[in-house]
């Protein structure tokens, strides 16, 4: 059986560990905390009991779940691993280091993953000896829960290491695409607009209960402000700041002040008590303008994206409903209002965006 390396037992290397071992992966996981090391299989035991509980899984089952799953003291432990998965603290030096030594540690043929959200997996391989063995793999939270990986190749990534990861990634029940090493990825791109022209209709004045509302009747499980509070405001603002800037600047990622706003405010969603719409329970109630606006511009950035290269518009479609649980992807949206209507929204945005803005609803070259 194959051996899987986790570094990093925070919330996702843990989930990651989960994944495998669960599918009958033998797991090896380390972290430089103590604490995180010592408590691992305590937690990994907390996040399988309500599952056993429920009957979703046999105790048998979580045994063998638990019994696949070995701490080790340090790097040294992972050396037998076909592929080691970083899940490490957000920084590239701390990730690139980290990459370095497991190259004198594993074999030479070894994997070498980062679950990074937001880093360049080609400025992550630069530097070591084998850089046609890194690839990005992208988990989304909660790992076990989430079906969808997006496995991220760099210019350089071997195809047989690409096709390796797959293999395993969905013998671990997940759904893999392929996502090209750009700011975001696929998903975490291809949302900024949920997010970003909700914010620019609450600060023209149209209250975030009305998107909200208007987002759910068209299908969505939770409205754009739902969702900021479920994820937190500050973590909603770092990731469209980080994209803003990746993005050089660009206006299609400009985060507006509302979002700001709310973060000084502390009022960051559920973890607080109180956000944007949180508690209040928001009822739908039908706007079609609303929805199109935000389709629109969802539909018009997955086109830039396709637009880059290194994906389609099957994996955009499938990853963006995995991963955002949303009830239809891009292309559907296309599709289902057809191009005119998407870009005569824009042309109408742009029209009443002022100079600075406009290029932000500039069609994409396949509309
Ligand atoms: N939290 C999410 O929703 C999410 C989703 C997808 C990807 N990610 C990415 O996954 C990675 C981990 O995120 P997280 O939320 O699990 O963080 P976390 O803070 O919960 O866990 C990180 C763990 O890594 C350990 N660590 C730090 N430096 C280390 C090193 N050099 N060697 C070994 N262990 C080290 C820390 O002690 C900690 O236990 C980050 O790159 C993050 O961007 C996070």
């Amino acid at each position: 059986m194959t051996t899987i390396a986790v570094i990093g037992l925070g919330t996702m290397g843990l989930g990651i560990a989960q994944c495998f071992a669960q599918a009958g992966f033998d797991v090896l996981a380390t972290d430089t905390h103590a604490p995180m090391r010592d408590s691992a299989a305590d937690r990994l035991v907390q996040n399988l009991a309500p599952r056993v509980k429920a009957g979703k899984l046999s105790p048998e089952d979580a045994a063998a779940t638990l019994a696949h799953f070995t701490v080790v003291p340090d790097l040294n432990g992972l050396a037998t691993a076909a592929l080691a998965i970083e899940a490490i603290v957000e920084r590239i030096e701390a990730k690139q280091d980290l990459f370095a030594r497991l190259e004198g540690i594993l074999a030479p043929h070894s994997i070498l993953a980062t679950n990074t959200s937001s880093l360049s997996v080609t400025s992550l391989a630069q530097g070591l000896a084998r850089p046609e063995r890194v690839l990005g793999l992208h988990f989304f939270n909660p790992a076990p829960v989430m079906r969808l990986v997006e496995l991220i190749p760099h210019a350089g990534t071997d195809p047989q290491a690409l096709a390796k990861v797959r293999e395993w990634a969905e013998a671990a029940g997940k759904t893999v695409i392929t996502a090209p090493d750009r700011p975001g990825f696929i998903v975490n791109r291809c949302a900024r607009p949920f997010y970003g022209e909700a914010l620019a209709m609450l600060e023209a004045g149209t209250p975030a209960a009305r998107i909200d509302a208007a987002m759910l009747a068209a299908g969505y499980r939770l409205g754009p402000f739902a969702l900021i509070d479920l994820i937190g405001a500050d973590i909603n603002l770092a990731a469209t700041e980080g994209l803003y800037a990746a993005m050089d600047g660009h206006p299609r990622y400009f985060p507006f002040a509302p979002l700001r706003a709310q973060v000084a405010s502390g009022h960051l969603g559920r973890k607080t008590g109180a956000g944007f719409v949180f508690p209040a329970e928001v009822v739908a109630h039908a706007d079609p303008m609303i929805a199109l606006r935000i389709e629109a511009t969802l539909a018009n950035e997955a086109l830039w994206l396709l637009a880059e290269g290194g994906t389609t518009p099957e994996g955009i479609d499938t990853a963006v409903k995995l991963g955002l649980n949303f009830p239809r992807g891009p292309f559907e949206m296309l599709a289902q209002h057809g191009s005119a209507a998407i870009k005569a929204t824009l042309s109408d945005l742009a029209a009443r965006a002022p100079d600075q803005m406009k290029p932000r609803y500039a069609p994409a070259p396949g509309l």
